[in-house]
């Protein structure tokens, strides 16, 4: 390869996946994701086992990137790491990991903002959006509706007020005695559950922010009450709750899109995060596409969840424009945009 291809090393370690990427001119050429399951024992995720089991995959997954994508460290242009939104300690192992080795290899550091990272997932493959778009994102920490103007410049327009979608999901999914996470559990079983069994109230916001704590506690008190009076209320109804629990949050999401969507005048539409592989999302999705006339983009499954693929796509951006920070970065739990 001529040396003056950008090759990008990015490394992603914001909450439960330890992974790595490496892209060369734009294009991801791999994606090593360890995922730690060390959190399905205590149905959430721990941040101090995170952060040790992040210290622990990080330089296997970092060396395994590199192999397969055949490049020598010394190779490398650049090195892309999350520096948040996330969990503190899990940040710091990739900060922290990601500042040494550009160090040690004397390249620029790019850091990354992991939410706008899974925007632009969507330009690992094709079809690729058209600038202006709309993405809805929808992950385990984050429910966004963003205006993504271009690369570098996006716009959160809507926000959730208190609980992420994710959360909800996986905090409905243990109210049921399902694993973690929880999300694809209520996903698998919602495809075989009658959506209109069960009927939950949609939290009313102003303009387009969201707030899904009340669904969670709607559930909480619905399942006690039912429980009382049947032991096995969940066990012989557990698709059919999972199904109208489902289709109620599908429904807010969407509301809200389309809202957006008509304000900004944009048919442009995304979503992105790891709620975005659920089946139900996507098949509302692409009624609404239909129904609103738009053309909607939604990411393969492995860049769904949190994944370097989609650091390295940010990174190569950031690269193009020069974005570099120097070794004084530290990670940011709290992240802006
Ligand atoms: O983006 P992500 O991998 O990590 C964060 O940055 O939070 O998102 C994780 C969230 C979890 O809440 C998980 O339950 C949810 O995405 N999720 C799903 C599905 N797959 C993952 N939720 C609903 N349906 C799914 N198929
Ligand atoms: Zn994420």
């Amino acid at each position: 390869m001529p040396s003056s291809d950008i090759k990008i090393l990015a490394i992603e370690s914001s909450c439960d996946e330890t992974s790595a990427a490496v892209a060369v001119n734009g294009k991801v050429l791999n994606n090593i994701v360890a995922t730690q399951s060390v959190h399905e024992n205590y149905g959430g995720v721990v941040p101090e086992l995170a952060s040790r089991a992040h210290q622990q995959n990080i330089v296997p997954v970092v060396d395994q990137a590199l192999k397969n994508a055949a490049i020598s460290p010394e190779e490398i242009s650049a090195v892309a790491f999350t520096r948040g939104p996330g969990l503190m300690g899990a940040l710091l192992v990739g900060t922290s990991f990601a500042k040494g080795l550009a160090l040690a290899l004397d390249v620029p550091l790019i850091e990354v903002n992991h939410m706008q990272a899974h925007i632009l997932a969507h330009f690992i493959d094709e079809p690729r959006p058209e600038f202006p778009f709309l993405c809805l994102t929808v992950s385990g920490g984050h429910t966004q509706i963003v205006l993504v103007k271009n690369f570098t410049e996006m716009e959160v327009v809507g926000e959730t007020q208190d609980d992420a979608v994710g959360e909800a999901f996986d905090k409905v999914a243990k109210m049921m005695g399902l694993g973690y996470p929880g999300g694809p559990q209520v996903d698998r079983l919602a495809r075989e559950g009658d959506s209109d069994a069960f009927e939950f109230p949609e939290s009313e916001m102003p303009g387009l922010n969201y707030s899904f704590s009340g669904i969670k506690t709607a559930v909480l008190y619905f399942l006690r009450d039912r429980l009382k009076e049947n032991e096995q209320f969940i066990q012989e109804n557990k698709a059919d709750i999972a199904a109208s629990v489902q289709k109620t949050l599908i429904s807010m999401l969407l509301q809200k899109l389309r809202k957006a969507a008509r304000k900004y005048k944009i048919n442009q539409v995304a979503i992105a995060g790891g709620v975005s592989a659920n089946s139900g999302l996507r098949d509302r999705l692409s009624q609404m596409a239909e129904e609103e006339n738009w053309q909607v983009y939604i990411p393969a499954f492995e860049y769904c969840t949190d994944n370097a693929g989609m650091i390295a796509m940010a990174g190569h951006y950031k690269y193009l424009a020069q974005e570099f920070v120097d070794q004084g970065v530290s990670a940011l739990p709290r992240m802006k945009f």
